[in-house]
């Protein structure tokens, strides 16, 4: 797929950016783009050039925000404080706006929340997305469906020209499958996580998380029930898996695509629909 190939490239630059705490360096008066996502085990800075490439990124893990709703506002704030001044002194100028993202179905003052949050950290909130919007951003996704495996839930988004058309989001992810390694070997959620992600275990620790990939992979065939579509792409940080994918496939009788690092989709997405500011140089 063209388009996944396209947003691999962003999303590897990207990861080398918010892993080395380092930029490609730019005029703020050339433009730029801010996204701030908060999610379930993390919150992710990311700044664009007015081109939609990565020039900053950075994240904290966080256990700030549940199942879309923030449970710790003055963490949230303390934290996307935080990864601001990172991105400034890095930068070498300041980030005058910020755009942030809330799961589908967020209504009233969940909603505002985040542009409190945004404010509070001494942005100008400007866009407030849809995480799955957020993502077919950066994957050019305008028909297909968007599969967000998350830390609380599993978030269907299904696109047709350009819209989502039908979504649902379903509490399944990877906290669920953090319990059942807990459970299987007897131990704490915290050694727990921390043995999900040792990549020398991954194969036997799929294993275990199998049954719980597969009821994600049953609330989205029983969404593509209803709105059968094409292509499928599975981002979020719970699709690190690399079997996550193939397992999908099988189950749904569907190719099933997964961008290179998809725990970065939608921070980059949310980015990506600001609107560019034109800084002082
Ligand atoms: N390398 C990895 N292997 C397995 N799971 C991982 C890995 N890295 C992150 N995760 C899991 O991904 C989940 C977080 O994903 P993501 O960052 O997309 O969620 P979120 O946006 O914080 O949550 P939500 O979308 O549910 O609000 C966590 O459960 C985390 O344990
Ligand atoms: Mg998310």
């Amino acid at each position: 797929m063209r388009s996944l190939e396209k947003a691999n490239l962003v999303l590897t630059e990207f990861e080398q950016l918010a892993n080395t705490n380092t930029t490609n360096p730019i005029d703020p008066k050339e433009g730029y783009k801010v996204g701030v996502d908060l999610g379930t085990s993390s919150i992710v800075l990311v700044v664009l050039d007015a081109g939609n490439q990565p020039v900053f990124g950075a994240f904290e893990f966080a256990d700030v925000v549940r199942d879309g709703l923030v449970v710790n506002y003055q963490q949230s704030v303390q934290i996307v404080k935080r990864l601001k001044q990172q991105a400034e002194e890095v930068l070498g100028f300041s980030l005058a706006a910020a755009s942030g993202a809330v799961p589908p179905g967020t209504v009233g003052n969940n909603k505002r929340v985040i542009a409190n949050i945004i404010e509070s950290a001494e942005m100008r909130a400007d866009q407030l997305i849809d995480e799955p919007t957020a993502a077919a951003l950066l994957l050019e996704l305008s028909e297909g469906a968007v599969i967000d495996v998350g830390g609380g839930t599993t978030g269907i988004s299904v696109f047709k020209e350009g819209s989502p058309i039908y979504v649902v989001d379903e509490p399944t992810g990877g906290t669920h499958m953090t319990l059942v390694i807990a459970g299987y070997y007897q131990e704490t959620v915290k050694e727990a996580e921390k043995r999900k992600r040792d990549k020398k275990q991954e194969r036997q620790n799929f294993t275990i998380v199998r049954p719980v990939v597969q009821r994600m992979a049953e609330i989205t065939r029983c969404a593509l029930a209803k709105y059968p579509t094409e292509p499928l792409i599975v981002v979020g940080g719970a699709a690190s898996f690399e079997e996550i994918e193939k397992e999908f496939s099988v189950y749904l009788n569907q190719e099933v695509y997964k961008p290179i690092y998809p725990q970065f989709v939608t921070p980059i997405g949310i980015a990506m629909s600001s609107t560019i500011i034109y800084g002082e140089g």
